[in-house]
């Protein structure tokens, strides 16, 4: 008899007469009472490209299990597109989202006597959202990304969405003109999927491999291709083996699962956002793992994968050369993985792994010992500007240390009008605040900022430091994340322009150059803001915790 551990409590018996009334009502015959009922929880909206084909794809999922003897129902849950809402009040509801998502996959699973469950992620906040309900829920369960957009490739031309944003400060400067500013446009995106680089979205698909949460080999094929379709009736069919072998997302999701994924994201030089979802995800499952995690592994693992926005490449080139696996492989291979945790296949990520082919070719992936980046992508720092901790992006640049003088914003449109007036000057330190999970809230991203640096030719010669977040599109010298952040009287919220900031990626170091008396004085002199919160905004900075604890809404 295959498992009902849920289903039964509630459609078997005379009692539960009424409820399979309302599922007859949907078509339900009497052999569909008898099959595990598995929930396809899918985050789907129309509102911009990356979930856009999620409630299709849910097909292929119901496909795989209603093969496997099961029986599937579609449940929603929301999204918020990150690039369509950077730069806007929008983006405030992005990291909010993922506690939405986390919360009705929760409710929506938890609820109706599902047995199993398949989430089905897409833009980046979905993809931590699933995983975190997996965690929190603790049923059996598997994640499945829907996978990524085509880039723009004719002849030598290769365009994507990183392009389009940075066109927006090259022509500001001068640098292209409106019409081929406009045919970026047009181009950029070919087709429904995420964003093709490697930001936030196609590093947590990555993660999700190294997690063991998804197939191994799914975080790569593109949105629109047979092989996604595939990976998803495959999901569906996996979902009936985990509540068969009763695997749960809490013997996936372990110390040494979330060490593999932090070393990935080292090695791949993936978004900074990876850093509060593995927190939040490991918070989840009970696991004590913090940001010194991630210093470690930063201090041992190059970057070996050359894709944007820190090389040229995109996430199809990766597949093309074989998916996420070929960097896993290598990275094993020299003993920086960990080969025993399980993953959600049922075997080891060792063992899976054994079977893969790991060709790399020192153009997309390159070899550990002649790296493409001689450090790690990321830098966790402290000191009296950050002593709970900031993440610094380390990226294209290679500059590991900065000094220079702040100029100060409390609202990034000031900051983004600012660089777009030519009022930021080399050696200068943008400081961004009041952009935390509590004082944005919902720590938006600063990626119009960035890629307006970037566009003004000032990469390397500016800096930005926020208690905000970056996209994982941003390219420069990035300090994000300071924590405490400036809404509960962080030391950001003590910086004033001219003074002093220290940078350094090398000694992990995080300095305002103030002396400690006047920074004293500046204490006693700081009041809270007032200002008016309603709605889901006023709850969300209530309850959210701070960035170094994965700016989470639950204890
Ligand atoms: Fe959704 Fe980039 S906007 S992945």
């Amino acid at each position: 008899m295959p498992k009902r551990p849920r289903s039964s409590l509630w459609y078997d018996g005379i009692e539960n007469l009424p409820h399979r009334v309302y599922l007859r009502a949907i078509g339900f015959s009497e052999e569909d009472f008898k099959k595990p009922l598995i929930a396809v929880a899918v985050a789907w909206s129309e509102a911009g490209p990356c979930n856009f084909h999620t409630l299709q794809l849910s097909l292929a999922v119901k496909e795989g299990v209603r093969d496997a003897g099961g029986k599937a129902l579609t449940v929603p849950t929301i999204v918020v597109n990150d690039g369509i809402n950077m730069g806007t009040p929008g983006m405030r509801y992005s990291l909010i989202s993922r506690e939405l998502i986390a919360d009705t996959v929760e409710a929506q699973v938890n609820s109706h006597g599902f047995d199993a469950w398949v989430g089905i992620g897409g833009c980046d906040k979905t993809q931590p959202g699933i995983i975190m309900a997996m965690a929190r829920l603790n049923m059996p369960s598997v994640y499945m990304y829907g996978g990524t957009a085509e880039a723009y490739e004719v002849n030598a031309e290769r365009l994507t969405v990183e392009t389009a944003f940075e066109a927006v400060g090259a022509y500001l400067r001068g640098l292209i003109s409106l019409e081929e500013a406009l045919d970026i446009e047009r181009k950029a995106m070919p087709t429904y999927g995420t964003c093709q680089g490697l930001f936030t979205a196609n590093t947590m698909a990555i993660l999700a491999e190294a997690l063991g949460v998804m197939p191994l080999g799914a975080a790569t094929p593109p949105a629109t291709s047979a092989e996604r379709w595939r990976y998803a009736q495959y999901a569906g069919r996996l979902a009936l083996q985990v509540l068969e072998n009763d695997l749960k997302p809490r013997d996936i999701i372990t110390y040494e699962s979330l060490r593999n994924a932090a070393t990935v994201l080292m090695a791949i030089g993936g978004s900074t956002n990876a850093i509060l979802h593995l927190l939040a995800i490991a918070r989840e499952a009970g696991v004590k793992f913090t940001l010194r995690d991630f210093e470690e592994a930063s201090r041992k693992v190059p970057v070996i994968a050359a894709l944007q926005p820190v090389g040229p490449y995109t996430m199809n080139d990766l597949h093309r050369l074989g998916g996420a696996p070929v960097i896993l492989k290598k990275l094993l291979e020299a003993g920086l993985l960990d080969p025993s945790p399980i993953t959600v296949e049922g075997e080891s990520i060792g063992k899976l792994l054994s079977k893969w082919e790991a060709r790399v070719d020192g153009r997309v992936v390159y070899p550990l010992d002649k790296p493409y980046k001689p450090y790690a992508g990321i830098r966790i720092l402290y000191g009296n500007l950050a002593p709970e901790g900031a993440v610094m992006k380390i990226g294209a640049s290679g500059v590991l240390k900065f000094k220079g003088r702040a100029r100060v914003f409390d609202s990034e449109q000031d900051a983004f009008n600012a660089v777009k007036n030519g009022e930021i000057g080399e050696n200068e330190v943008v400081v961004i605040r009041y952009m935390g999970p509590k004082g944005a809230p919902g720590m938006p991203e600063m990626l119009k900022v960035t890629a307006a640096i970037v566009g003004a030719g000032l990469g390397e010669k500016v800096a930005l430091v926020t208690d905000g977040r970056f996209s994982g599109a941003t390219r420069g010298i990035m300090v994000g994340h300071v924590a405490p952040e400036a809404e509960v009287g962080g030391p950001i919220a003590l910086v004033r322009d001219g003074d002093e900031i220290l940078i350094d990626g090398e000694s992990g170091r995080l300095e305002l150059l103030v002396d400690s008396e006047e920074l004293e004085r500046r204490r006693r002199e700081w009041r809270p803001r007032r200002r008016e919160l309603r709605g889901l905004l006023a709850k969300y900075a209530s309850l959210v915790r701070q960035a170094s604890e994965g700016a989470v809404t639950i204890a």
